[in-house]
């Protein structure tokens, strides 16, 4: 069955919602978001929704608080508005690394997040590159992910030497990079790294082979790029030489650029799920991931399966 359908963008990406719409041969759906001088947030719908199908494209990437409330605020008009069924598409979910406690009196923020948005009118999720799965137990609405693995490693396929090989950052990605490692037909390469604080690790151990190699660093998100610094000087010590990364979720907070610079990196490839400013020093690439929500949402429009989107 086809629905009316509308997609609307939040302030978080923009551009990304643009270039969505733009692949969808629609344009965009007439709003307002203002930011009041004591800091909240006001959104308004300027054309009906009754009983479409609405998606609001709206990464809840920094300012993540601000982001969360603007795309709650959403959820809450649409309902209010009699949106048949709205999807709140989130293609960074922040505070996703808050999925468990790992000491005793900490909340589970991710799990709160969830019930906020649930609570807020949200009947449907699409996400990209969720740090862990298990975040969708966490929502009794469905939730569908999608990567941007395949798109990152088609541009990555013609631009890496031969021999490269695929590195994790920790344990908690070796199996993101086994999809990269498989797809680029490469050799794979785990490091094990200690988390001393929310901005400082330590690298312990690495398991296998990358001397005198190139190395390409996966992750899901780099956000002060303390990890891949971390990284980049164990996979030195090990002899490996030039130093590739790529991640869904190019955060880049501070002066992360700089530290990236800073440690040798060659290149950096991200996706476009969070917006991305220019960067000479490394050069930052984008691959964007527009034409993957584009498609998911046309299937979401006629009720299609998403099973080859995935
Ligand atoms: C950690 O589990 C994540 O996958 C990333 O490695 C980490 O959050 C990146 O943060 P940062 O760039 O601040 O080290």
């Amino acid at each position: 069955m086809h629905h009316e359908f509308i997609v609307f963008a939040g302030t978080a990406n923009p551009a990304l919602a643009q270039a969505v719409a733009r692949e969808l041969g629609v344009r965009l759906g007439d709003c307002s978001v203002e930011r009041f001088p004591d800091g909240e947030i006001s959104v308004r719908l300027l054309e009906s929704v009754r009983g479409k199908q609405v998606f609001v494209v709206q990464p809840t990437s920094p300012p993540v608080n601000d982001n969360l409330v603007e795309l709650l605020a959403f959820a809450d008009v649409c309902r209010r508005s009699s949106a048949g069924q709205l999807t709140a598409v989130v293609p960074y979910f922040g505070y996703a690394r808050a999925d468990k406690r790992n000491r005793r009196r900490e909340p589970i923020t991710a799990s709160m997040v969830a019930g906020l948005m649930q609570t807020a009118g949200v009947d449907h999720v699409v996400a990209v590159d969720l740090h862990t799965e298990q975040i969708e137990g966490f929502f009794a609405i469905p939730v569908d992910t999608l990567s941007a693995v395949p798109i990152l490693c088609s541009d990555l396929r013609d631009r890496l030497p031969r021999d490269v090989v695929v590195v994790s950052p920790d344990a908690g990605r070796v199996r993101l990079a086994t999809e990269y490692a498989q797809r680029l037909d490469a050799e794979l390469a785990v490091l094990h790294k200690r988390r001393d604080s929310g901005s400082e690790t330590t690298v312990t151990h690495l398991v296998g082979e990358v001397d005198g190699r190139p190395c390409l660093i996966v992750d899901d998100m780099i956000s002060t790029g303390g990890t891949l610094v971390q990284s980049v000087h164990a996979l030195r010590d090990a002899g490996a030489r030039d130093l590739y990364v790529s991640a869904t979720h190019g955060l880049l907070l501070g002066n992360a650029r700089e530290r990236l610079a800073a440690a040798g990196v060659r290149e950096v490839l991200l996706s476009d799920t969070v917006p991305c400013g220019p960067c000479r020093e490394p050069p930052v690439r984008v691959a964007s991931i527009a034409r993957l929500l584009a498609a998911a949402i046309a299937r979401f429009a006629v009720d299609g399966s998403i099973h080859d989107l995935a």
